[in-house]
């Protein structure tokens, strides 16, 4: 047998002199890998750095990446003329690593040598699988594969993988690994005594991986890259891999990461199938990467530049941080050393409002009223829905005074009022809470419900009721007299119970603590500002009446006050009264599904109180009495012609044009103007009579 072994051999020799041995056997040395990239098949994340390391993976998180020698080896060779030399397969294999971990925690997963049948590894995955399996070829001996893995993460279900850091040999697939070691080496004369590596210390490591096909014995051995080869491997596993492995392979590498992820770098790689692989000198290879990893590296004149530029911005950054730092210290000193506003129960922090309403976000706003947006907000310590007004302000003057106002105004606590919580000032913004009001505003519900959605004659009885109970609580039942000046429907808030709720009481009259004169604003809303409010600037509570009279004729309309500069609805519901056709402006919305005695006392109290004389209009506890049935409603006094030349619909036209307007409405509604109840002009009345 031996004999014709020889024999054997002596002939190859004779007939194929190197070819044969050179074709067999492969041996090659990598120093880093620049200028390398012919000789490696890289796949995924896997690159060749300028400075020659291979990176396996970056740090993101679920990649994974190959490198593999672009020859396939010559492994076993099972030309069947001799059995025996089947087994007189070989390999050795030795390499640096370094595995750098994130800044801050563990990293993962980890990488392997690997002997596969192809440079590819198509749907394989990251994780555990390490970017040569997936779940479903894991464990399958139609693989042919042969790893040995570094991993630094916890494995499926060994229990002695438990540690994390370990090294593990893996046939075909990585759940079941045939042996695995937490990371250790022993030092030479030492042998007994394993000392731990961190595999993902950031520091090179060199590993050995030899396999004996006549021992049928793999060897794998790891040391820190400045330590000498330990003569006692940290795994040695009895197994023959002539039935796992073909006949070919490519060798190489595979990393991946997962949630956790590191960069894992090849330093160096040298290997062999006719004896140990060539020793890797440690001087000629790369850099290894810092530990702490930059995106990229640089020549030392870039990395100069950089630093200087890094040191110039460090310093910016650090007077800037110092200035901010200063002013806001000044600022919060400005704060806390006016004493005012340390009695001021209802003051909110800024930075809670912030983040209540998300940073005062776009999305978050829910109206946009005569003083400011409105932001919908949740309070972080409550947890509790709030409103927040936010009012910009061209100065800080007054702040005491607007302060004090506010505080009172946080006091008033009636059913139909949105409930004032506090306030907060910020630089040039005032910001005002409120309850949050979940079923919008009451002009909503009559012109823009959802659903085709009909608010009832009863619902619209009782909200017009509810109004005038808490604008007489302004006007009558509380300490002092509180205007409201801009009563309308958009200001009427309906609760979850349909309950309506007066909001913005009192801002007009803090509005104007910010102007120098009272008598260039008119502060209302066109439709809703009585006549004499225009001429004198003169508020009173007969003001907001007049703007309360309007709301009962909008409210049993369905229109707007003013839908067109020749569509007055005071004088068209005037008009009707007039030709003694009361019921004609009804919203046809509703369907004649009504009270007539209510809606006739809505629409004649509409009248009463929008009358252009203000001696002429009732007080609110007056409308109160009306609305209850607990007095008659008198008749109208038909003067409204003696007021022609300064009448409402001048007045009120005139606004249309006006300047000093504190909010805008939409004048022209096309579908309702365009309604079969059209509009009677002014003109008209005024002519016919
Ligand atoms: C395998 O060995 C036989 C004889 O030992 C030789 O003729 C053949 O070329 C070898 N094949 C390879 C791929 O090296
Ligand atoms: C790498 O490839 C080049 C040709 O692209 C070749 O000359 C060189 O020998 C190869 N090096 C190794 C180690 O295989
Ligand atoms: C990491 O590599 C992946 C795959 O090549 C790539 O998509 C990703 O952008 C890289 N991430 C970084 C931070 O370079
Ligand atoms: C060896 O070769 C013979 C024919 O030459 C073939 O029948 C047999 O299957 C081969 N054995 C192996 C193990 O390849
Ligand atoms: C699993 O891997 C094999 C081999 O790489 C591939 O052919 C197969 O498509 C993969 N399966 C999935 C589900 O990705
Ligand atoms: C792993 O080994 C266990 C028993 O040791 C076996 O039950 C299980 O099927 C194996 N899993 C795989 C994927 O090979
Ligand atoms: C594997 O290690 C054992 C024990 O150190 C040694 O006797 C054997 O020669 C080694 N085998 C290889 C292929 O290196
Ligand atoms: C390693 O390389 C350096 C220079 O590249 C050389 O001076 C030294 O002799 C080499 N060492 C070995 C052991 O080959």
């Amino acid at each position: 047998m031996a004999l014709s072994l020889c024999f054997f051999g002596f002939l190859c020799l004779i007939l194929f002199p190197d070819h044969v041995a050179q074709s067999q056997n492969v041996e090659f040395v990598f120093h880093g890998f620049k200028g390398q990239e012919a000789n490696l098949t890289r796949e995924g994340a896997s690159i060749i750095k300028p400075t020659g390391l291979l990176r396996l993976t970056n740090r993101s998180n679920f990649v994974t990446g190959h490198a593999f020698y672009t020859k396939p080896i010559p492994i076993i060779n099972r030309s069947n003329s001799s059995s025996s030399s089947l087994n007189a397969h070989f390999f050795s294999t030795s390499f640096v690593f370094c595995i750098i971990p994130p800044g801050s925690g563990r990293g993962g997963h980890g990488f392997a040598f690997v002997l596969s049948p192809s440079p590819q590894l198509p749907g394989a995955q990251d994780e555990h699988y390490l970017g040569i399996f997936n779940e479903s070829n894991d464990g399958k001996s139609s693989n042919h594969i042969f790893a040995v893995e570094f991993d630094t993460v916890k494995g499926y279900n060994e229990p002695s993988d438990s540690e994390g850091n370990h090294v593990a040999i893996n046939i075909n697939g990585m759940l079941n690994s045939s042996a695995t070691k937490p990371a250790a080496y022993t030092e030479k004369g030492n042998e007994q005594n394993e000392r731990d590596i961190k595999l993902e210390s950031g520091d090179p490591i060199l590993a050995w991986i030899e396999y004996d096909g006549q021992q049928k014995v793999v060897n794998v051995t790891i040391s820190p890259a400045t330590k000498p080869k330990p003569s006692k491997p940290l795994i040695t596993l009895q197994k023959d891999l002539t039935s796992i492995l073909l006949d070919s392979m490519y060798v190489g590498f595979s990393a991946s990461t997962g949630e956790k992820s590191s960069s894992h770098y090849i330093l160096g790689w040298s290997f062999s199938t006719k004896g140990v692989a060539p020793p890797l000198n440690l001087s000629q290879l790369p850099k290894p990467p810092p530990k702490e990893e930059s995106p990229s590296s640089f020549k030392p004149q870039v990395t100069a530049v950089i630093a200087t530029l890094s040191v110039l911005t460090i310093i910016l950054l650090g007077s800037l941080f110092v200035l901010t730092l200063y002013k806001w210290l000044v600022h919060a000193r400005h704060e806390i050393l006016e004493d005012w506003e340390l009695d001021c129960p209802h003051r909110f922090k800024y930075r809670d409002l912030y983040a209540a309403t998300k940073g005062f976000k776009e999305s978050e706003v829910i109206g946009v009223g005569g003083f400011g947006a409105v932001y919908k907000g949740i309070l972080p310590a409550t947890g509790s829905e709030v409103a927040v007004k936010k009012i910009v302000r061209s100065s800080t003057r007054g702040m005491r005074e607007f302060a004090a106002e506010i505080e009172s105004l946080g006091r008033l606590r009636h059913k139909n009022l949105v409930n004032l919580q506090g306030w907060c000032k910020h630089k040039n913004d005032l910001l005002i809470v409120y309850d949050y009001i979940p079923n919008g505003s009451l002009d909503s519900l009559i012109y823009k419900p959802k659903n085709n959605f009909v608010l009832s004659w009863e619902k619209r009885f009782s909200i017009l009721k509810g109004i005038a109970s808490g604008l007489l609580y302004l006007h009558e039942e509380w300490e002092q007299v509180v205007i409201h000046r801009d009563v309308k429907s958009s200001n009427v808030l309906i609760d979850a119970e349909m309950n309506p709720r007066l909001g913005d009481f009192g801002l007009a009259r803090l509005y104007d603590h910010d102007k120098l004169s009272h008598t260039t604003n008119v502060v209302g809303t066109i439709g809703y500002i009585a006549p004499e409010l225009s001429r004198t600037g003169k508020v009173s509570t007969s003001s907001d009446v007049f703007a309360y009279g309007v709301l009962l004729l909008e409210v049993a309309t369905g229109r707007r006050p003013i839908e067109s500069s020749n569509f007055i609805l005071v004088d068209w519901v005037m008009e009707s009264y007039q030709m003694g056709q009361i019921l004609d402006p009804v919203d046809p919305r509703l369907n004649t599904i009504f009270v007539v005695e209510e809606v006739e006392l809505v629409l004649e109290l509409g009248l009463l109180c929008s009358h252009p004389r203000p001696g002429a209009r009732p007080t609110m506890r007056q409308v109160t009495r009306y609305l209850s049935g607990d007095e008659p409603l008198p008749t109208i006094n038909d003067d409204w012609s003696s007021l022609d030349s300064h009448g409402f619909s001048e007045v009120n036209s005139r606004m249309l044009e006006g300047i000093s307007i504190t909010d805008t409405m939409n004048i022209t509604n096309p579908h309702l103007s365009s309604s079969s109840n059209g509009g009677i002009s002014t003109g008209s009345i005024n002519r016919g009579r």
